[in-house]
């Protein structure tokens, strides 16, 4: 592995991938062309964690804030997703990498949809890395989907309000199948978590960028993770604690 300890690497990194559109008038281009360098940068990250051997990423491509952007735009980001995918598949899939796809993303144009499904499915059983691709997702939606769930589930008699518990509660998230993320990127500048993985990343470690995300690179990440292995988590306790129990 290149310049990075083994040791305390994060298991789950997030990434909100933000300042395309800054990046495409920096260079004096249109913002789709900004989204289509951030889809390089997706690629080069996407193999970057596999070598390192993190086993979870997720990437924030698509609020359900965005579809409020121009109608141009958003038909631009569904197409380079689209083109992505088919491009990539073969990659991913013989990479060991497994997509998983979280948000409103069932109601994509049914081309979209189908590319998403059939790319879930080709690489259903790959257990290295799981690639999650956030799109059409919202924290607060996904905390809304949850209570719905599990209020649908007490009236059907399946579970009883006094075994409702935090446990419980992340079984009905999206991300049922995930770990919290423990690291958690934002490019560009921005000191915002803006309505991404509200619930999950409350002991996240986060770490905001100046860099651009077209201009995000293998060694920016590897400076993200060398500052997360610098701190020191405590998740509530002292820090005395804390290192009684790491030498458990
Ligand atoms: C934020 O930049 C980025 C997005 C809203 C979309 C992210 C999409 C990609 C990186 C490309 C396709 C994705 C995949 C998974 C292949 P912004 O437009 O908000 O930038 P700005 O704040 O500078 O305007």
């Amino acid at each position: 592995m290149r310049n990075l300890e083994d040791k305390n690497l994060p298991r789950h990194i997030a990434i909100i991938m933000d300042g395309n559109g800054r990046w495409a008038k920096k260079h004096a281009l249109g913002r789709v062309a900004g989204h289509r360098r951030g889809a390089e940068a997706v690629r080069r990250i996407v193999r970057a964690c596999r070598s390192i051997g993190i086993p979870y990423l997720t990437l924030f491509a698509f609020s359900s804030e965005n579809w409020q952007r121009p109608a141009r735009e958003v038909g631009a980001l569904m197409r380079l997703l689209s083109e992505y995918i088919q491009s990539e598949i073969e990659e991913i899939r013989s990479n060991g990498i497994r997509l998983n796809v979280i948000g409103e993303w069932q109601t994509l144009r049914e081309h979209i949809r189908q590319l998403l499904e059939d790319a879930m499915a080709k690489t259903a059983k790959n257990e290295d890395m799981i690639w999650t691709i956030a799109l059409s997702y919202g924290g607060r939606d996904e905390i809304v989907r949850a209570v719905k769930l599990i209020a649908e589930d007490v009236a059907q008699g399946f579970l009883r309000p006094e075994d409702i518990n935090q446990s419980v509660f992340h079984r009905y998230l999206y991300t049922s199948d995930l770990p919290d993320p423990d690291l958690l990127i934002r490019t560009s500048g921005e000191y915002r978590i803006s309505n991404f993985l509200l619930w999950q990343s409350a002991y996240t470690e986060f770490y905001f960028t100046d860099v651009l995300w077209p201009d995000f690179t293998e060694e920016d990440l590897n400076s993200a993770i060398r500052e997360y292995q610098r701190r020191e988590r405590r998740f509530g306790l002292t820090a005395e604690q804390v290192k009684r129990w790491e030498k458990l």
